[in-house]
């Protein structure tokens, strides 16, 4: 895909104003990816979970940018990216069960909160004395990270409270403008955010559904995962937990089992709803009622059901395992009163 250059939206609440490049992620555009960075710039790019906008996370002048550019309360943490366990080891404290987590499941999506180690910026951890960390697997973040050779800061590339993005087009769509640089690697093949599991006690907790499933940490732990942060005692400190979050325009109505013909419709599996045919417009996130495929689908078909102007969108029951709870996650967010 050729360069594009953003088209520039200035509002009078809008201070940082930047023509934002669009580049394919080859080797060219990866490199030009890094002098961005480099330069304390903005620059957004595929992992397997989402697109993330990237900064120099120890670079606090650029991560101020990114808050900004995201419309982000800066209390809200970001995650480090790095590119293997040593350079994560090098950033945060790893206890037994940190190991443990990142052994199993990176690279992949698995986001670890440990005691931070004075690399990643007071600013991206929001003053914490903790540090999320993560080692994506998607190959053109593993190059970027490597040539960079510093963590890269990444919370999900689009407006803060929009809906995650997963290809190129949505974060060109949320944030041209407002940031530097964009890599397009293509759809992110997971769809999901990583899953964050706290491992600053002996005690996991599981702060955010996502790409690895409940069952998987459990199993690989031998015990059942507490998922409240509030469940052991702390105090909330997942701020992205917030009620509303992932947000469309429309409102959501979850578990329909019917539709209306004013309705937009997002089903799941074989067996459509009554009145399907009637709507606006009906998509299905797995006509075979595959998770991993549902998982895939879900933000871009809310961004496509949320354009086709229907003021409610109704989504069909998802069953609550594997994916499935990240998923329901997700949409109850979505479907939060805002
Ligand atoms: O899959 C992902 O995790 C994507 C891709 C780009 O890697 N990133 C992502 O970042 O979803 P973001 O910023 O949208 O979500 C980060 C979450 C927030 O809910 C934040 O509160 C939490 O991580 N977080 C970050 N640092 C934390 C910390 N020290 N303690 C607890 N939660 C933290
Ligand atoms: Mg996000």
């Amino acid at each position: 895909m050729a360069a594009r250059i953003g088209i520039v939206n200035v509002s009078q609440t809008q201070k940082t104003v930047t023509s934002t490049t669009l580049r394919n992620a080859d080797a060219a555009g990866i490199a030009e990816a890094v002098q961005v960075l480099r330069a304390g710039g903005l620059a957004a790019f595929p992992t397997e979970t989402v697109y993330g906008l990237g900064a120099d996370a120890t670079n606090a002048r650029a991560v101020a940018k990114l808050y900004e550019a995201k419309g982000r309360p800066s209390f809200n943490p970001l995650i480090a990216h790095v590119a293997d366990i040593a350079a994560a080891r090098r950033a945060g404290k790893f206890g037994p069960l940190a190991e443990k987590l990142a052994t199993k499941f990176w690279p992949g999506p698995l986001t670890v909160v440990v005691p931070e180690a004075g690399i990643v910026c007071d600013l991206a951890r929001a003053g914490l004395n903790t540090v999320a960390l993560r080692v994506p697997k998607h190959p053109v973040a593993q190059v970027l990270m490597s040539a960079f050779g510093k963590p890269i800061v990444a919370p999900s590339a689009n407006r803060s409270g929009h809906v995650s993005p997963t290809t190129a087009d949505h974060v060109f769509a949320d944030l041209s403008g407002r940031i530097d640089f964009i890599l397009d690697g293509g759809a992110t093949p997971l769809g999901l955010e990583s899953t964050i599991v706290d491992c600053t006690s002996d005690t996991p907790l599981l702060l955010r559904t996502g790409g690895i499933p409940r069952e998987q940490i459990e199993e690989l732990l031998g015990a059942k995962i507490l998922d409240t942060p509030n469940a052991a005692g702390k105090a909330l400190t997942a701020p992205g937990r917030l009620a509303s979050h992932y947000a469309p325009r429309a409102t959501l109505r979850l578990n329909a089992t019917t539709a209306r013909a004013d309705e937009a419709l997002l089903v799941f599996g074989p067996k459509l709803l009554n009145g399907a045919q009637d709507t606006k417009m009906t998509l299905n996130l797995s006509p075979r009622g595959d998770l991993v495929e549902a998982a895939a689908n879900l933000f871009a078909y809310l961004r496509a059901l949320d354009a086709s102007g229907a003021t409610t969108i109704a989504v069909s029951p998802i069953p609550q395992e594997g994916l499935g709870e990240a998923i329901n996650d997700r949409l109850t967010r979505a479907a939060a009163p805002r």
